[in-house]
């Protein structure tokens, strides 16, 4: 007998419901805005470097102990990567089958013009994407596992952040891969609200606005990083 949490075929409910389309839109939402909170609040806990040495190493330090005697040393942490990798990976992986889908079900070459418009912002998002994945593949090996040729000293955060920035060729890939993750930001909140059928006249200016908005914030902040430093405002 068909019950409520299985399909007329027999695949849970859950399943069906990650197969199609709009499933993995939903994947992609919400996976999308753990990603977004990540890096807002990521970018807040730089700021400390305008606080100096002390703010943001004493920062850093917290972040492995947070949880701690409740949990073991860096048990938080390694919590939190483990869900946030977790967030890339579903990410990534709906993308690419929302975008397959969308390849094959597609009949004919797109002549209008909005439509092209949706095609430029979908591409800019693959490519961004692309970017803001080498980017964090980059970051990781710099700033955590301090493996890309800089003078990295375990738990000096503010040093490392220095070193790795006093680099022009990385502090520009920092800047640009900054920009593109801007972008990315934007365009995926903006389609997110569209696929949640948040479209109404009455809001759409109030919803780019809010996603424009989000987006410049983080922007702003997170290239006035490597910019603070090649301006050797802090050091
Ligand atoms: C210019 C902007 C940024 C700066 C200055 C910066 C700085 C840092 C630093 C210093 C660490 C190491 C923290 C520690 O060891 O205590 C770190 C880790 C990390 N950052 Fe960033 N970050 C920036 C942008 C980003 C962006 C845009 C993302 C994601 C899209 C990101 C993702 C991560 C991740 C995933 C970690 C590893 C956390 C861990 O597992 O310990 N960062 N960042």
């Amino acid at each position: 007998m068909e019950t409520a949490t299985v399909s007329r075929n027999g695949t849970p409910w859950v399943l069906a419901f990650y197969r199609s389309a709009l499933g993995k839109k939903a994947v992609m939402a919400a996976t999308g805005i753990m990603l977004f909170g990540f890096v807002f609040v990521h970018m807040v806990g730089n700021l400390k470097l305008y606080l100096g040495a002390d703010a943001i190493n004493h920062y850093g330090r917290f972040l492995r102990e947070i949880g701690y005697p409740l949990l073991p040393h860096e048990g938080a942490l390694w919590i939190a990567r483990v869900v946030l990798l977790g967030a890339v990976a579903l990410h990534i992986t709906s993308a690419i089958q929302v975008w397959l889908m969308a390849k094959e079900s597609r009949p004919e070459a797109y002549t209008r013009k909005d439509v092209a418009i949706a095609t430029y912002a979908s591409r800019t998002m693959r490519w961004g994407g692309l970017i803001v994945l080498a980017f964090i593949l980059f970051h990781l090996a710099d700033l955590t596992l301090g493996r890309t040729g800089n003078a990295f000293v375990e738990g000096d955060v503010y040093a490392n952040v220095i070193s790795s920035f006093s680099r022009p060729p990385v502090a520009i890939f920092y800047i640009i891969a900054n920009l593109m993750l801007g972008l990315h930001l934007y365009h995926g909140l903006w389609s997110m609200f569209q696929s949640l059928g948040w479209n109404n006249p009455r809001f759409n200016s109030w919803r780019n606005e809010f996603a424009a908005a989000f987006a410049v914030v983080i922007t702003i902040g997170n290239i006035s990083f490597p910019i603070s430093v090649m301006l050797g405002l802090v050091k």
